[in-house]
């Protein structure tokens, strides 16, 4: 118990130290085109992340961490109801990460400046839907081999990519044609 308390503490002094240094930076406050001061700490976190970066605007990147804490809601949910053997319970919380058009279209959307990140996405869904057909015959090793399936996915898709904060003009540029336009269910406030 000492030993762990020994090891926190430099890490948590250096951490209050960062922090008070911030807090008492005169630098004006972040405004749409002038960053945060802290921001300039990022691309050094960046660089030692050899990641493929997805760029995304702030907006796009704060939903997609949302959706994100949802989907490991899910999967805790998906344990608890597999103690129970609770099909119906399994069958209700993955088919919120299952396969549909507009999740589809989201893919797309958030990956469009992404190579590949779309289809990874999409097969992640595809994947979740097994855990759901399992379910739906009762079939508790078929969803616990699908659950392990899909959590493989997003094991492989977190390994692949990180967010990368870009402002809007530099999302549609790398987007191209398929950038985020109103049809996007997220432009829409989803
Ligand atoms: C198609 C890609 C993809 C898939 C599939 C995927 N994720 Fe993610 N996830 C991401 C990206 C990109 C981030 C941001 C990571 C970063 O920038 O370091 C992220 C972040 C997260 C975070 C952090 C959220 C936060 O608030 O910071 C959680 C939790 C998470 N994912 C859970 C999951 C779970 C659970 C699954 C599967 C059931 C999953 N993800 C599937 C791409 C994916």
């Amino acid at each position: 118990m000492m030993k762990i308390a020994n090891s926190i503490g430099p890490v948590t002094l250096a951490l209050a130290a960062a922090l008070a240094a911030c807090r008492g930076s005169s630098a004006a406050p972040a405004t749409k085109d002038t960053p945060a001061p802290a921001a300039k700490t990022a691309p050094a976190a960046m660089n030692m992340d050899s990641r493929t970066p997805l760029p995304l605007t702030a907006m796009m990147a704060s939903h997609q961490k949302q959706e994100m804490r949802d989907h490991l809601k899910v999967v805790q949910e998906i344990s608890a109801a597999l103690t129970k053997d609770d099909f119906d319970a399994i069958a209700k919380s993955a088919s919120r990460i299952g396969w549909s058009e507009q999740q589809a279209m989201m893919c797309k959307h958030m990956g469009a400046g992404a190579p590949g990140f779309a289809d990874v996405g999409e097969h992640f869904h595809k994947t979740a839907d097994t855990i759901v057909d399992a379910a739906k015959r009762h079939d508790r090793a078929g969803v616990t081999a699908a659950l392990d399936a899909t959590l493989r996915t997003c094991v492989g898709c977190h390994d692949t990519y990180r967010q990368e904060i870009v402002d809007d003009a530099t999302f549609s540029k790398s987007a191209g044609s398929s950038g985020m336009d109103a049809s996007c269910p997220m432009m829409r406030g989803k």
